[in-house]
């Protein structure tokens, strides 16, 4: 038994799932670059104050999710919970928005959250995730949702659902806060997490688990929404249909962060189990001068890489991993170890090209050579590796400046020079 295990709700990542996270990462920075998308990197942790303001201080991530910590100097700093936040203040502390006319950003990093572990649900969690800084019009918001769809698609990813609301603006929000709390107020026996945020925010009671059987015919944001978010709304859906997006519009959906004003959207899929959202984002056209900037309508998204994966299990996109050819070199006699070493490393450097001359392809990986074992027991291995060729290094053979090349396949071996 392990003396030690990864803390609850933390988990190692290695073998297939290693591969799995570095081709998704791959695939992903591929497409944000192709939309003009840069990466910035930010800290994991931040001034706990710049969480607790821009995700709200009424949400679980700020009540009760939020490794928070003081430091030696006694700074009260929290791990990141989510990647927006940091992202704005950086934008604002280094003026960005002078550097670059368009601000396009993406991020890919670990998040914090103390949440109950379950599967797809975790403490410490990957997200990929892009913003789009500066630009108002419903186009963008498409942008970011084609963009998280160009993403899943290229993993295989197609049976999911868009799921889209409109949660207003400064102007029209409110009208939708003051209706949700009338309507709550008269339902009995909210349960204690409802009745607290009746006052502090209402809207989260639209996606609570426990309480949500008791909601019949429950206002809805749609009804409440001014001309402008109506308009921006309804300009959204009809370019999603013009490029063939399917998508569903679904009043519950409020989201876990304050920030959002007028579009916010999840990626759902099946393949997920109960934590079905592998990605969401939404519009956040005020953070920006909350957090001490100018006034800089935004939108953006992020997918949890882990759920992403799990909804890739049977689309082939795990079968398809990049497989590279391994090469396992072999010796016969202690006594030529350096030569063989030696062998070795150039094929790893691919010195003038030496793989080339051997037949081997460009993206070989090498493996070897091991002092003090059998040939025998360097076969097994070389077997249980899965090498598809082994390079013998044998004394007569050397003696003749030549080596033998094995295919483990046909089991066919060839004499090379080594000259
Ligand atoms: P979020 O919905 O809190 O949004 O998280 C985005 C995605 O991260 C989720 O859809 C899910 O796939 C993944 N995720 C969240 N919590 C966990 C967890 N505990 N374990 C595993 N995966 C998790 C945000 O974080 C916003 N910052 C998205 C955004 C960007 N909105 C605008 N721009």
């Amino acid at each position: 038994m392990a003396q030690y295990k990864a803390p609850r709700g933390t988990h190692d990542i290695y073998g297939q799932m290693a591969l799995a996270l570095e081709e998704l990462d791959k695939i992903s920075r591929n497409v944000f670059r192709k939309h003009n998308f840069k990466e910035i990197k930010t800290p994991m942790f931040e001034d706990v104050s710049l969480f607790t303001r821009s995700i709200g201080e009424a949400t679980d991530i700020v009540e009760k999710e939020m490794y928070v910590f003081e430091d030696r100097k006694g700074r009260k700093l929290a791990l990141r919970p989510e990647g927006t936040a940091s992202l704005v203040r950086a934008y604002i502390e280094h003026r960005l928005d002078m550097e670059e006319p368009i601000g396009k950003f993406f991020y890919c990093g670990d998040m914090f959250r103390y949440e109950r572990p379950q599967a797809g649900r975790y403490r410490e969690f990957l997200q990929m995730g892009a913003e789009y800084l500066g630009n108002p019009n419903p186009n963008a918001d498409v942008e970011i949702i084609l963009l998280a769809k160009e993403i899943l698609s290229t993993l295989n990813i197609n049976d999911v659902v868009i799921h889209i609301n409109s949660l207003g603006c400064a102007n029209c929000r409110p009208i939708f806060r003051q209706k949700l709390v009338d309507y709550f107020s008269s339902i009995q026996d909210l349960c204690e997490d409802c009745k607290r945020r009746l006052e502090k925010n209402p809207l989260r009671l639209l996606d609570c688990k426990i309480d949500s059987q008791k909601f019949q015919n429950v206002p809805t944001m749609q009804e409440c929404l001014c001309d402008d978010c109506k308009n921006h709304f309804e300009q959204v859906q009809s370019l999603l249909k013009s490029v063939d997006c399917k998508y569903v519009v679904d009043d519950k959906l409020v989201r876990g962060l304050d920030y959002y004003t007028r579009t916010v959207f999840e990626v759902r899929s099946n393949a997920v189990g109960s934590q079905d959202a592998i990605c969401a984002g939404g519009r956040y056209d005020n953070l920006v001068k909350e957090l001490g900037g100018q006034q800089i309508p935004s939108v953006g998204f992020a997918l949890g890489s882990e759920r992403v994966l799990m909804a890739a299990q049977n689309t082939g996109f795990f079968d398809k991993l990049p497989k590279n050819e391994l090469v396992f070199i072999a010796l016969a006699d202690n006594e030529l170890f350096n030569e063989a070493f030696k062998f070795a490393n150039n094929l790893i450097l691919n010195k003038d090209n030496i793989r080339q001359k051997f037949n081997l392809q460009n993206n070989i990986v090498v493996e070897g050579p091991f002092l003090n074992k059998s040939l025998k027991s360097q076969f097994k291995l070389a077997d249980k590796l899965g090498a598809s060729k082994t390079i013998l290094f044998g004394k007569t053979e050397f003696d003749n400046g030549k080596i033998l090349v094995k295919d483990m396949k046909t089991q066919q071996q060839q004499e090379i020079s080594l000259s």
